[in-house]
């Protein structure tokens, strides 16, 4: 069985002049891995379930693991010192590593620390998402904001990890998608999904139904097309939906299927956001064979405004994708604009 740091390596190896630094980076986000992995195991013994007190950049409540989860990804990345700033979703503003190591690194991090906090009190799977960029600003000097405002395009790397009935660490640095399962016997992530594919199409969709009198015309089509009886292309599709964007592309990513999450006209860019929720999954989708759109454009060719920036997301197996996107730009192409225009309409 090869662990996470022998592929780490061996993959390394690969790269001529490669430093390590990348190396060391992934290293360190599987340490914050196991700490974070261990504490949502005996999350209902130990009082780190609830609400912490406070609130995020996004007006949402914190929740204990929340912060936790924050606290130990910032630490190993700051320990590390291959990273130069970091953007994470429980911080209004980047947070700048203040030490002479950090300013020489060469790389910043956005990250979702914990993805799912209405599933932590329910023992349902939760995650971390991460992704890497190699920084604009000239090493040595302090990171900055603009560091981190680069389209998806330029990832170094991404991934996330899924708490779940097992754990599992899932990353790409660009060549091809790989899956690492937690034995908590010996302590060790194993490879065990080596080149992960996402199959083209998939027999599943997860939206958010609550929501359907929101939506634009083009997804409700595409949901009445997912309900049509017709055994030769698999439908109706099953809707399953976590709440989670990790669980949920976990799955459809394993047996294929597509998530949505649409905006609406109050708010045309939707819930998930771009840098540290829709674009690192993106990357993953792609490097596995998926798609990842706004319903117009690719993900990855989004030029981000703001570091908490918004974005609707259709996102898993390629052909089902493309199918929703088509129905956005037939039945709801007045979204195009609202969304480029970042949703500044009301209604
Ligand atoms: P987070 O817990 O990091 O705030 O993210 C929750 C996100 C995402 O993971 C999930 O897909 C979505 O919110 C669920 O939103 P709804 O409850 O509106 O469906
Ligand atoms: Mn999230
Ligand atoms: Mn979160």
């Amino acid at each position: 069985m090869k662990t996470l740091i022998e592929f780490i390596n061996e993959k390394q190896a690969e790269v001529p002049f490669a430093t390590g630094d990348l190396t060391r980076l992934l290293n360190d986000i599987g340490i914050a891995a196991k700490i974070v992995h261990r504490d949502v195991n005996k999350a209902g013994l130990t009082n780190i379930l609830g609400y912490e007190g406070g609130m995020n950049v996004q007006g949402e409540e914190q929740k204990k693991l929340d912060v936790f989860a924050n606290k130990h990804f910032t630490e190993a990345l700051q320990h590390g010192s291959q990273v130069a700033a970091i953007a994470s979703e429980e911080n209004d503003k980047i947070v700048v590593f203040d030490n002479p190591n950090s300013k020489n690194g060469k790389y910043v991090a956005a990250l979702d620390p914990l993805d799912g906090s209405s599933n932590i009190e329910v023992n349902v799977p939760i995650g971390t998402i991460f992704s890497i960029y190699r920084r604009k600003s000239e090493i040595g000097e302090e990171a900055d904001e603009n560091d981190f405002l680069q389209p998806g395009r330029e990832m170094v790397a991404a991934g996330y990890v899924i708490y779940g009935s097992s754990t599992m660490l899932v990353y790409s640095t660009g060549n091809g998608l790989n899956a690492f399962t937690y034995d908590n016997s010996v302590g060790l992530f194993l490879l065990s999904h080596n080149g992960m594919k996402i199959p083209e199409q998939g027999g599943i969709y997860s939206i958010n139904e609550a929501n359907y009198i929101y939506f634009p015309e083009g997804v409700k089509r595409y949901i009445k097309h997912c309900q049509v009886d017709d055994p030769t292309t698999k439908r109706p599709y099953k809707s399953r939906y976590v709440g989670s964007l990790v669980s949920d592309f976990h799955r459809n990513a394993l047996v294929g299927g597509i998530f949505m999450y649409p905006g609406n006209l109050k708010k045309p860019l939707g819930k998930l956001r771009l840098l540290y929720e829709c674009a690192p999954m993106a990357f993953l989708a792609e490097k596995g064979g998926g798609k990842a759109s706004d319903g117009f454009h690719r993900i990855l060719d989004i030029q981000p405004q703001s570091i908490h920036q918004r974005s609707p997301l259709f996102i898993g197996s390629k052909k089902m994708v493309e199918k929703a996107e088509k129905y956005m730009q037939d039945y709801s192409g007045e979204f195009h604009d609202t969304i480029e225009n970042e949703g500044v309409v009301e209604v």
